[in-house]
Order: structure tokens, then C-alpha cells, then sequence
């Protein structure tokens, strides 16, 4: 019960990495505000989890900044205080440049890094009244390297590390730490329409040898939001089975 009495935002948490964060923030003994835009995934989330504590659905759209206003009021009003904010909602568009349209580009930055800045922006009031906390963003190995087909979601995911960086300064003296979580392949819903040959390349390109999962994920929140974590800030914590930061050609890995 290492989160015990904190409160937590995870956004996008109806389901896949969100879900798994907040589940394991209600087994540490947080309470949890399930944030997502779907209400009736929202809902089911934050009802399978209290099964294990506290956890409720607020649907705010992080793209929209009176919705996430709404929401942080929400839930200070509700649970008297915010400590830790997961950003975790992601989308991501998958084609050529030059298909990309206006709205692909504009609803990757939209949701990839304006949403993280207005949630930001809305808790850090109440951290401060609170005496610090914790701000999260759920960066992508996309944030390091170019990856193809992606050029919104690269640049987005880019965008969200500096402000990662930045945000940590502004907000240091204040007690609140800001670092990126930067998960690899991971098995969730965004990766469903992946061919299973693709899955299976992926853990043979991996030197851990597996995709990861949702609760690898979870570990590294947990990690980051404990006390013992204070002097961690504006930096990334890679949750990636080892694949950004080597390169293994064709045949060398089994
Ligand atoms: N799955 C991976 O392999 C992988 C790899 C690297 C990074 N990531 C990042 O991890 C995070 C979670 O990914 P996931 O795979 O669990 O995704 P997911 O698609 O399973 O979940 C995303 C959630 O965000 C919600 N959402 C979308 N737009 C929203 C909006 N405007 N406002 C509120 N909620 C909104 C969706 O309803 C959904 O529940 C994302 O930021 C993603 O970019 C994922």
C-alpha cells in the first residue's frame, strides 16, 4: 500500500496501459479517477477496479480545456486534493506522409500534446495547495526515434518529452516531479490490428525476447509516483524490453 491516501488521474484509463496503471494505483491504495472520453468503457474500468478500492469515472475530453478544467475541479471537490496525474491518453494515425491530412496531423498534436499540457496545466493549482505531486506522461519509444508511417505521432510523442523537461523546472520548487514513461510494443487495443507476424518480430527484435504488457507499464507508474521517487524529475524511465537503445540485425537474436 505504498500510494495509500494519494489521489490519482489516469487518463485514457477505460482501457489497455490506463486501465492496468489504474488498477495497480487502487492496489497501492490510491484513490483513482478513471479520465476517458468513452463514458460507458470509463464506467465499466472504474467498476471492475473498486472491486479492489476506490476508483471512479469522470469523462472529460483532454483535447478540450474547459472539459479538463471541469474534471480536476471534479475531482477535488469529490476527493479534497490531487497528488498524481497520469497522461496517458494516446492515439496514434498510421500512414504515408503524404496521406496525412490536416486533421490527422492536427488530432495527433491535439490529443498527443495539447492534452497533456491543459491536464497539466488544471492539477498543478491543486498540487501546489497539496504540498507537491506527481505528473506522468506516457511518452512512446516514438519520442526517440523516427518510426515509419508516424510523422504526426513522432512529432507529437517528440513534443511531449521537451515539455516533459520544461515542465519539470517550472515546477520543481513547487514539490512536483515530472518524468515520461517511454513504453515500447506493448499488448493493448491500440496494437490489436497488428498481424501476429508482426507481434512475433517484434519479440524476436526485442533482446528481452516478448512484447511487453500493460502491467510492465504499471510498475513503472507506481515506481514513479512513490515518495521515494522525489528526487526523479524531467527524465524518461524506458519500459521497453531493451529495444530502443540496441540494434540487432537480422538473425543475431534467436
Ligand atoms: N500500446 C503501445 O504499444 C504503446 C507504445 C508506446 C506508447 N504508447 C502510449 O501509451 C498510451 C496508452 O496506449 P494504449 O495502447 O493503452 O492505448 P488505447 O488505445 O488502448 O487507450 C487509449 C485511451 O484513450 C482514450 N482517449 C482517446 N482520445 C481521448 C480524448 N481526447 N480524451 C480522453 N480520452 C481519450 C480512449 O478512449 C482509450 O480508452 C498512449 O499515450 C500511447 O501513445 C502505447
Amino acid at each position: 500500500m505504498r500510494l495509500r491516501a494519494k489521489v490519482a488521474i489516469v487518463t485514457g484509463a477505460a482501457g489497455g496501459i490506463g486501465k492496468a496503471i489504474a488498477a495497480a494505483y487502487v492496489r497501492e491504495g490510491a484513490r483513482v479517477v478513471v479520465v476517458d472520453i468513452d463514458e460507458r468503457k470509463g464506467n465499466d474500468a472504474a467498476s471492475e477496479i473498486a472491486a479492489k478500492g476506490e476508483a471512479i469515472c469522470i469523462r472529460a475530453d483532454v483535447t478540450d480545456s474547459g472539459s479538463v478544467n471541469r474534471m480536476a475541479s471534479e475531482v477535488d471537490r469529490r476527493f479534497g486534493r490531487i497528488d498524481i496525474l497520469v497522461n496517458n491518453v494516446g492515439v496514434r494515425t498510421t500512414k504515408p506522409f503524404l496521406e496525412h491530412t490536416d486533421a490527422d496531423w492536427n488530432i495527433m498534436i491535439a490529443t498527443n500534446l495539447t492534452g497533456p499540457f491543459f491536464c497539466a496545466r488544471a492539477v498543478t493549482p491543486f498540487m501546489i495547495r497539496g504540498g507537491g505531486g506527481r505528473i506522468i506522461n506516457t511518452a512512446s519509444i516514438a519520442s526517440f526515434v523516427g518510426r515509419p508511417n508516424r510523422v504526426a505521432y513522432v512529432s507529437a510523442k517528440s513534443g511531449l518529452m521537451g515539455m516533459t523537461r520544461a515542465l519539470a523546472i517550472d515546477l520543481g520548487r513547487s514539490g512536483i516531479t515530472v518524468n515520461a514513461i517511454v513504453p515500447g510494443s506493448i499488448n493493448s487495443p491500440m496494437n490489436a490490428s497488428q498481424a501476429a507476424d508482426a507481434v512475433h518480430d517484434w519479440g524476436k527484435e526485442t533482446p528481452v525476447g516478448r512484447w511487453g504488457t500493460p502491467e510492465d507499464i504499471a510498475n513503472a507508474a507506481v515506481f514513479l509516483a512513490l515518495d521515494e521517487s522525489s528526487y526523479i524529475t524531467g527524465t524518461d524511465l524506458t519500459v521497453d524490453g531493451g529495444w530502443v537503445s540496441t540494434k540487432a540485425r537480422a538473425g543475431e537474436l534467436a
